[in-house]
């Protein structure tokens, strides 16, 4: 029992530090959806952009021009990631 515990204390911080890429990625492919909900709601209803279509250069400059908006509420990867999200799902 003791070993088995010992094992599982060593293993702990391995799979946290595991975790930390993994969410990464996380946040790059599937979350992208909900980092745009969290940061493009700050100021005005998401239909705001949704109800828009652009052709992928005009997303970058619009959320471009939305985060010299937010200054930091909105990240350089977070702005990069909702602008391939945009193009994606909001293409003209
Ligand atoms: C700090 C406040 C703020 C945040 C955060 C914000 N916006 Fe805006 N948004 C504005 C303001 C102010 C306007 C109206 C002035 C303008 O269009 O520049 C606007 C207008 C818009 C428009 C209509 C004008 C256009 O160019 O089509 C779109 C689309 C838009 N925002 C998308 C977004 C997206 C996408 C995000 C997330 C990356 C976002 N906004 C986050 C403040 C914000």
């Amino acid at each position: 029992m003791k070993t088995l515990l010992r094992v599982g204390l060593l293993l702990t911080p391995l799979v946290l530090v595991g975790m930390i890429p993994i969410s990464g990625i996380t946040a790059e492919d599937g979350d992208a959806k909900a980092v745009f909900e969290k940061r493009c709601s700050l100021c005005h209803p998401t239909s705001r952009p949704l109800g828009k279509t652009k052709s992928s250069e005009e997303w970058e400059k619009t959320v471009m021009r939305m985060k010299g908006y937010a200054g930091d509420r909105i990240s350089d990867k977070d702005a990069q990631i909702i602008t391939v999200y945009l193009a994606e799902i909001r293409r003209k």
